[in-house]
């Protein structure tokens, strides 16, 4: 099953993770928005973004929001709060994986 997912880097990278924590019972695989959230921010933010210590809550907010975040993020804007921690992680995103996490985070 991994050699045949190898055949498209990508997707792999970004289901492999969903189908360990199917058992949850919330992540589809097919939600790119999720594979996300359980690859990349799942270890700052919480399995489905709702916030730990420093790292701040995400689920249930506004998608726009949290777009427009990442994106200031991305381009290196920094507004009030925000510290280098984020820039990379939203620099690896491109704009469409952004709304896709964004859509998946406020609907938790
Ligand atoms: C290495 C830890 C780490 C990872 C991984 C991480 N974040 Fe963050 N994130 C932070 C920290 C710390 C903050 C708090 C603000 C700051 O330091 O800029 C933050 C802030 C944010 C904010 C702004 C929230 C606010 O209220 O201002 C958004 C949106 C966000 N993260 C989204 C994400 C998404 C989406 C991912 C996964 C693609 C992700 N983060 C992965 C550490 C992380």
């Amino acid at each position: 099953m991994m050699r045949y997912y190898t055949l498209i880097p990508l997707l792999a990278i970004a289901f492999l993770p969903a189908c360990g924590s199917r058992d949850a019972g919330k992540v589809a695989a097919s939600d790119p928005g999720a594979a996300l959230v359980q690859n990349v921010c799942k270890d700052c933010h919480g399995p489905n973004g709702q916030g730990q210590g420093r790292f701040p809550r995400l689920a249930g907010r506004s998608a726009e929001e949290l777009a427009t975040l990442l994106r200031q993020y991305k381009s290196g804007h920094k507004s009030v709060n925000m510290s280098d921690t984020m820039r990379p992680f939203a620099q690896a995103l491109s704009d469409q994986q952004i709304d896709q996490v964004a859509a998946y985070l406020a609907a938790q």
